[in-house]
C-alpha cells in the first residue's frame, strides 16, 4: 500500500453475505459461512501485516438465533474449528477477546473461548476481537446493570456515572473506538453492531459478498477512509 495512506488504528468488520454467496452457487448456506471462515483468517493475517492495533470481526448476533437450528450448529462447528485454529495466531502474537454475552455458550465451546483469552491475555500484538452473541443493545444493558450495581453497593455515586465509565463497563473495555465500519454484501445498515463505540466512526460499504471479499477490498476501504475528511464536531 501507497506509504502516504494512514492505516486506522482500528476497524469494525461486519462479515456479510455468506448465505447470499452460497445460494447464487446452488450451495448450502453453511457453505457460505465454511468459505468465510477461511476469508476471516485470512484477513486477520492481513490486518497484522497492515499493523493494526484492533480489528473487531462480527460473527454472530444476538439476533442470529432466530436461524434454522442446523444453520447455527454449522456455524458453531465452524466456531469451533476456527477457535483451534485461532492458536496458530500464536506468532502473530495476537491478544484475542470475545465480545458479548457468553453465558448463551456452554461445553467445550466456552470452555475453548475462556481458555484462548487466558493464554493470549498478555501479548503484545494486534487485538483481534471477536463479536459472537454480541448484540450492542445487550451490551448496554450489560454495563448499566454492572454500573446500577456499584451505585447499589455504595462503591460510586450516581454523580460518578460519565461516558468514561460507561466505556469501561462495556466488552470493549480499555479499546479505542473502531475508526470505521467496513460492510461488505451490499447492506447499509448497522444491525446492532458497537452503537456506543461508533459515535464518530466512518462508515464504508461494499458490494462484495464477504466470501469473495480480498485483501485489495481492505486496501480499497482503507484508502476510501483516508479520503474522509473526519472533523468530531469542530471545524
Ligand atoms: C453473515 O452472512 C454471517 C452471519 C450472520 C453469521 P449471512 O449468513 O448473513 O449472509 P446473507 O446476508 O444471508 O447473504
Ligand atoms: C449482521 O449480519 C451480523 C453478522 C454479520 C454477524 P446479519 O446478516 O445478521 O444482519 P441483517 O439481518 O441483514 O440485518
Ligand atoms: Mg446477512
Amino acid at each position: 500500500m501507497d506509504n502516504n495512506i494512514i492505516i486506522p488504528k482500528h476497524i469494525g468488520i461486519i462479515m456479510d453475505g455468506n448465505g447470499r454467496w452460497a445460494k447464487k452457487r446452488m450451495l448450502p448456506r453453511n457453505m457460505g459461512h465454511k468459505k468465510g471462515a477461511e476469508v476471516f483468517q485470512d484477513i486477520t493475517r492481513y490486518c497484522n501485516e497492515l499493523g493494526l492495533e484492533s480489528v473487531t470481526f462480527y460473527a454472530f448476533s444476538t439476533e442470529n438465533w432466530k436461524r434454522p437450528a442446523e444453520e447455527v450448529n454449522g456455524i458453531m462447528s465452524l466456531l469451533k474449528e476456527y477457535l483451534i485454529k485461532a492458536f496458530d495466531y500464536e506468532k502473530e502474537n495476537n491478544r484475542i477477546v470475545f465480545l458479548g454475552d457468553k453465558s448463551a455458550f456452554s461445553g467445550e465451546l466456552l470452555e475453548l473461548m475462556l481458555d484462548i483469552e487466558e493464554k493470549t491475555k498478555d501479548r503484545t500484538g494486534m487485538t483481534l476481537n471477536i463479536a459472537l452473541n454480541y448484540g450492542a443493545r445487550n451490551e448496554i444493558v450489560h454495563a448499566t446493570k454492572a454500573i446500577a450495581n456499584m451505585v447499589k453497593n455504595g462503591e460510586i455515586d450516581i454523580d460518578d456515572i460519565d461516558e468514561q465509565l460507561v466505556s469501561d463497563n462495556l466488552y470493549t473495555k480499555g479499546q479505542p473506538d473502531p475508526d470505521f465500519i467496513l460492510r461488505p454484501s451490499g447492506e447499509k445498515r448497522i444491525s446492532n453492531f458497537l452503537l456506543w463505540q461508533i459515535a464518530y466512526s466512518e462508515f464504508v460499504y461494499m458490494d462484495v459478498l464477504w466470501p469473495d471479499f480480498t485483501r485489495k477490498d481492505l486496501d480499497d476501504a482503507i484508502i476510501e477512509f483516508n479520503r474522509r475528511n473526519r472533523r468530531f464536531g469542530g471545524v
